[in-house]
């Protein structure tokens, strides 16, 4: 299919674009897909790597243990290895993509049905895909976090089933482990704010109906495959958004053995049969919260068939521990939906920014919201109380900020919770919130709860005791000619206002500077006072 019928790029041709903007590093040594190649794109992650250093990593000769050699390629990455490639595949600049979204969201596109589509170039089907080496067990699918997963395990899948009520058709990522060559068990969150599918499996059951179609999509076009991890309202067709953001249709056809629409440019699609009637062990998996999950029991899939196109390209996603490529590819989709929910849904305006963090937190727990200066007080709490209970499984603890504090550099937040905040009038501690996606979950423990904390200025400030702009820019002037070693600039990096200052010490700032304080002692000395003790203030008039 050519791109005169669609408005977007497919896998490979993003992958020609990363290939071009020099964000992809091809691998074409042997390595062991599950022992090697997730811990070497891990080293890109914690390996002191700044983040536009990061790259996709396509594998052109995969191996494992046996000896086995798969012909089709890996690619890790590929899709949020960083921003630039996040962007790169949503066709837009990194400071444009929420507005992408936000437009997506309020225009969907509904998919066109064709009749044949590359993703089932090649049909696999019936005894084919049984058997050792066959189905499921010739896709080279890598293991995660080797030393702690018990299976090679789908990552980077858009998951589709249909709601057996209204029709509509969800599409969630969701981890799928391989458990033999026509089985694997798919895992779907079943928590508040949880996986979409899950009430799709629900609905089923409840219908009496054992087995729920689901076909499980690997390598969408991209700004497909972005869709899979977005939160949308439940009920919300991810093609349609999808549709939104490529500015046309997205095509789709049916599969072959399940009466679902699947994007007729993917690279893989497995189609089956979800039990919903028995449920088989699965993980332990190494989680996006930064622990192991633990073993629990999941969904059995039966394989009916798989397609793919006569070339494809597999990916799998980098998750775990944050940062990620999982975290980057959520990241980049939440914070839009959160700063639409408060400057839009909740009517705040103050609201600059809403960040998730995301080294270590990974996104879910602490969320720092960047607030106008002078925004009424309780303003400020509407957000913070708006960002907390937004989505079920967000915002356990919320930190609002003014806009000099970069909300990615956890030295600046304690910098304005040291100096902006009072705990006894600025900390709230709330009970009864759900264990959300973590560890504890894992071990069933009780209830979670919330904190929020306005760390804000609640009024003027002397200024940041730091040279002026001027002086450190004409600074770093001398220390570039020097050949001194480079300079990352750490903001805050130069002294500003914070609200109490005034022209009378600007002007004596700047005889001071010119060599002229004399001049500055000749005037405090005309303002000499008896009666009061050291450390009265004074204000010049
Ligand atoms: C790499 C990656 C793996 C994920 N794995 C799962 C998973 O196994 N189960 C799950 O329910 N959600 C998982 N998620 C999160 C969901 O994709 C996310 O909650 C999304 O909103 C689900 O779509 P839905 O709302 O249509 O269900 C994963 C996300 C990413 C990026």
């Amino acid at each position: 299919m050519s791109n005169e019928t669609r408005s977007y790029p497919d896998l490979h041709e993003h992958l020609a674009a990363l290939a071009e903007r020099g964000l992809l590093q091809t691998i074409d040594r042997p390595i062991d897909k599950d022992s090697e190649l997730h811990p070497l794109v891990r080293w890109q992650f914690v390996g002191g790597l700044d983040e536009p250093e990061r790259k996709a990593f396509l594998f052109n000769n995969i191996t494992n243990a046996q000896g086995r050699r798969y012909t089709i390629p890996v690619v890790v990455g590929a899709l949020a290895a960083n921003r630039a490639i996040y962007s790169t595949g949503m066709g837009a600049p990194v400071d444009e993509i929420q507005a992408k979204w936000d437009r997506a969201i309020a225009n969907p596109i509904a998919p066109r049905l064709v009749d044949a589509a590359v993703c089932q170039e090649v049909v696999i089907e019936g005894a084919a895909l049984l058997g050792e080496g066959n189905g499921l067990d010739m896709l080279p699918i890598p293991i995660s976090t080797p030393g702690f997963d018990s299976a090679p395990t789908l990552t980077a899948t858009n998951v589709i089933t249909r709601d057996p009520e209204s029709g509509v058709q969800n599409m969630g990522t969701y981890r799928a482990a391989l458990k033999a060559p026509d089985r694997l068990v798919v895992r779907m969150a079943t928590r508040v704010g949880g996986a979409g599918g899950y009430q799709h499996y629900q609905k089923h059951q409840a219908r009496g109906e054992r087995y729920m179609p689901c076909a499980i999509v690997l390598g969408c076009p991209p700004l497909v495959a972005f869709l899979g991890p977005q939160k949308l309202p439940v009920g919300v067709d991810e093609l349609e958004v999808a549709g939104g953001l490529a500015g046309g249709p997205i095509n789709v056809v049916r599969a072959r053995t399940v009466d679902l629409l699947v994007p007729a440019e993917s690279e893989v699609v497995i189609e089956g049969f979800i039990d919903t009637e028995l449920l088989e062990p699965e993980a332990p998996f190494g989680e996006s919260h930064g622990h192991v999950a633990l073993e629990e029991f999941n969904m059995p899939m039966r394989v009916t068939a798989i397609t793919h196109r006569k070339n494809p390209i597999i990916p799998s996603y980098l998750s775990q521990v944050a940062p990620s490529e999982s975290s980057v590819i959520k990241r980049v989709a939440y914070e839009p939906l959160f700063l639409a929910h408060l400057k839009s849904t909740l009517g705040i305006r103050g609201v600059k920014r809403v960040s998730l963090h995301e080294p270590l937190t990974g996104l879910l727990r602490v969320t720092v919201i960047t607030c106008e200066k002078g925004m009424p007080r309780t303003e400020i709490w509407r957000a913070l109380n708006g960002a907390a209970f937004f989505k079920g499984d967000c915002g356990k603890i919320c930190i609002a900020v003014n806009e000099d504090i970069d909300p990615d550099n956890a030295d600046a937040i304690f910098w304005a919770m040291a100096y902006r905040m009072n705990p006894v009038e600025d900390v709230r501690t709330l009970e009864h919130r759900g264990q959300g996606h973590g560890p504890k979950r894992e071990l069933d423990q009780e209830e979670d709860s919330t904190l929020l904390m306005d760390a804000t200025m609640k009024g003027a400030m002397p200024p940041l005791a730091l040279p002026k702009r001027e002086y450190m820019e004409k600074a770093k002037g001398i220390w570039e000619e020097l050949g001194l070693p480079r300079l990352r600039p750490q903001p805050p990096w130069f002294g500003y206002s914070l609200g109490d200052w005034l022209p009378q010490w600007d002007a004596a700032a700047q005889r001071a500077v010119e060599g002229r304080y004399l001049e500055n002692g000749r005037i405090s000395e005309a303002q000499q006072r008896g009666g009061i003790r050291p450390e009265t203030k004074f204000r010049p008039e």
